[in-house]
């Protein structure tokens, strides 16, 4: 059944099924070349480790290319800033989940991220002064929470395009080694230490096995696990489900972000920026309801609390449209020329994806997947963490996650618009500074054990002879409406029970799932079911991880349990899997409540007002 090539160090007799394999040897290996990838990328390149980035889409079609709104730095180009306030922001927005010592490096990093991109080229928007142009977003405040700011640093509202462009010609410019539309299929752990990856080159059905002495996972999120998500079809969180398989936890994967504005019905973004520039969102009568629910931020309260309150204004009746099932933003009153100027990309999607001529009308939205919080435990540096013997910090050798693939953890509960672009930027640098201290260049790597990617070619071989009776098509469309249905906004302790037996059930479903093409080359059946097998254990653990949170934080809505309980729950959920008995196992780690430097205190946790 299997395929022999030239063979090279592949599968011994009876170990593994056979297939050829071509070896390639780096100091490091970064997998995913979104943002975070291309920045890690960059920094390892320029630190003079030999480094390769693997991507499974061509490095500019990573979905940081769909990022709108800006990047947030407090460099205080519009009034006021301070890098304490963004912190202050920062941790009230994550409900008191995020980690204080991530959070103050994050910040602290932000202005010197955004000058970097500037200097390599980003073409920001200017003010009249010729500064980079920052406009309002949600959540983001002076003066500890006093007034509001302009921290969102933006390329119009194509910021994620132009970093993402030009990250990849910083990459080029520092000889990075580009292995494109490769697939990664399996990490190879041995003895606890991560050695190398194992790859499918899909273009022409060959099998690659990276050596590293580092694997950076810059593998993004999971938004695919969802019906309607603002994610790129690419997004199906390949670094997490290798990161299970290895027998490593997740983090915090009950934490789903819902954009309050994607389109109605097609579920592409509308940037938040948007309301940023001065729009805002009404419901049947016309009423400006966010005044009700945060009467001071109103329509750039967090983005938890803006979607809550629009699910409450659809489930109260008074949604829009012929179902009354959504909810109109208005950007008709403002000038047309600052639309073409700072809001040409969305006025664009509104036209094609909704038929709505902005300038005239409202555009019809709805809270839609766009970000999930939890991901692959790390430190600020990158590094992946395990809980080992009671220590919940113990570093995994070898391997390291930055970007929406990691947890580590400074979004929390919650992420504020645009603390995402600068969390790729600044820990894609931070792992990149990380690699150059730990990695010894000049020492010999160990040979890889023979069977080093039987693992891996197991799992492919079984897909690929899939021959049961279901569809990758059908199953996935079972997970993506139970997850829509079922962990949605707003959750309850019936939901998510119900919600947990039937994601268990899409699961065991696997077994019986059926690929029609058993070739390797562009097979999309087959790589469109490795994702599927991938974004299913992620949909498990986060379905497994809400029905066990019993208090709301952040974008965690549990109806049964509507208040915060910091007693009890000020701690990140740890989710384990065991692939074959198909079973979760959930611990904790610690919040950590304390800083990185002694010049800042502890954020106290208190209750959020907007
Ligand atoms: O609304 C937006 O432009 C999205 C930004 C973000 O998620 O950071």
């Amino acid at each position: 059944m299997a395929e022999i090539g030239a063979m090279n160090g592949a599968a011994g007799k009876n170990a593994g099924p056979a297939y050829a394999i071509t070896d390639h040897t780096f100091d490091v290996v970064v997998v995913g070349a979104g943002g975070a990838g291309l920045r890690a990328t960059v920094g390892c390149s320029q630190a003079g480790l030999r480094t390769a980035c693997i991507s499974k889409v061509f490095p500019t079609r990573s979905h940081t290319v769909a990022a709108q709104g800006g990047i947030s730095a407090a460099l205080g180009n519009m009034g006021p800033d301070d890098w304490r306030w963004h912190m202050y922001d920062t941790v009230k927005g994550s409900d008191w989940l995020g980690d204080q010592d991530s959070i103050e490096y994050l910040v602290r990093n932000a202005p010197a991220a955004v000058y970097e991109l500037e200097h390599w080229g980003v073409p920001f928007s200017r003010t009249e002064a010729g500064k980079i142009y920052q406009r309002p977003f949600g959540g983001m405040t002076t003066d500890f929470g006093k007034g509001i700011a302009q921290r969102t640093c933006a390329a119009a509202d194509r910021t994620g395009h132009a970093i993402l462009h030009t990250l990849y010609g910083q990459a080029l410019r520092a000889h990075t080694e580009f292995f494109i539309e490769y697939f990664a299929i399996d990490l190879i752990m041995h003895e606890g230490r991560c050695v190398g990856v194992v790859c499918l080159k899909m273009d022409d059905g060959t099998i690659h096995r990276f050596r590293a002495k580092l694997v950076i996972l810059a593998t993004g999120g999971y938004g695919r696990a969802y019906f309607s998500a603002t994610s790129a079809h690419t997004c199906t969180g390949d670094g997490n489900a290798m990161v299970l398989r290895a027998g490593l936890p997740l983090q915090d994967m009950e934490f789903v972000q819902f954009h309050p504005t994607g389109i109605y019905g097609a579920g592409c973004l509308i940037t938040e920026g948007s309301r940023g520039e001065g729009g805002y969102l009404t419901n049947s009568e016309g009423e400006r309801f966010m005044e009700r629910y945060a009467p001071s931020a109103k329509d750039l309260a967090s983005r938890d609390v803006v979607s809550r309150s629009m699910t409450m204004e659809i489930r109260g009746g008074r949604g829009v449209g012929k179902l009354k099932d959504h909810i109109h933003l208005h950007l008709e009153h403002l000038d047309p020329a600052i639309l073409h100027e700072r809001l040409p990309g969305i006025s664009e999607s509104a036209r094609i994806f909704a038929g709505v001529d902005v300038t005239k009308e409202p555009i019809p939205v709805l809270p839609t997947v766009h970000y999930n919080m939890g991901g692959i435990p790390t430190n600020f540096h990158g590094e992946v963490l395990n809980k080992v013997k009671g220590d919940p910090d113990s570093v995994v050798p070898g391997l390291m996650a930055i970007g929406e693939a990691a947890c580590v953890s400074v979004h929390g509960a919650n992420r504020l618009g645009s603390n995402s672009l600068i969390d790729l930027v600044v820990f894609g640098r931070a792992a990149g500074l990380r690699a150059a201290e730990v990695i010894e260049k000049s020492e010999k790597q160990a040979e890889l054990p023979k069977d080093s990617a039987d693992l891996a070619l197991t799992r492919l071989d079984h897909f690929r002879y899939a021959k049961g009776g279901t569809l990758t098509a059908e199953l996935r469309n079972q997970m993506q409406r139970t997850m829509q249905d079922d962990c949605a906004v707003f959750r309850t302790g019936e939901t998510l029970a119900a919600g947990s037996k039937r994601i268990h059930q899409v699961w065991s479903g696997t077994a019986d799932l059926r690929i029609e093409d058993r070739s390797l080359i562009w097979n999309s059946d087959l790589i469109e079911t490795l994702e599927l097998d991938n974004l299913i254990v992620q949909a498990v653990v986060t379905m497994d991880s809400a029905a066990n949170r019993q208090e709301s934080r952040g974008a965690h809505a549990r109806e049964d349990f509507p208040n915060r309980n910091d007693q009890d729950w000020m701690k990140h959920t740890l989710s384990y899997l065991d692939n074959v008995k198909q079973t979760v196992t959930l611990d904790y780690r610690p919040v950590h409540a304390f800083t990185m430097s002694n010049d800042i205190a502890y954020i106290e946790p208190k209750a959020r007002v907007y």
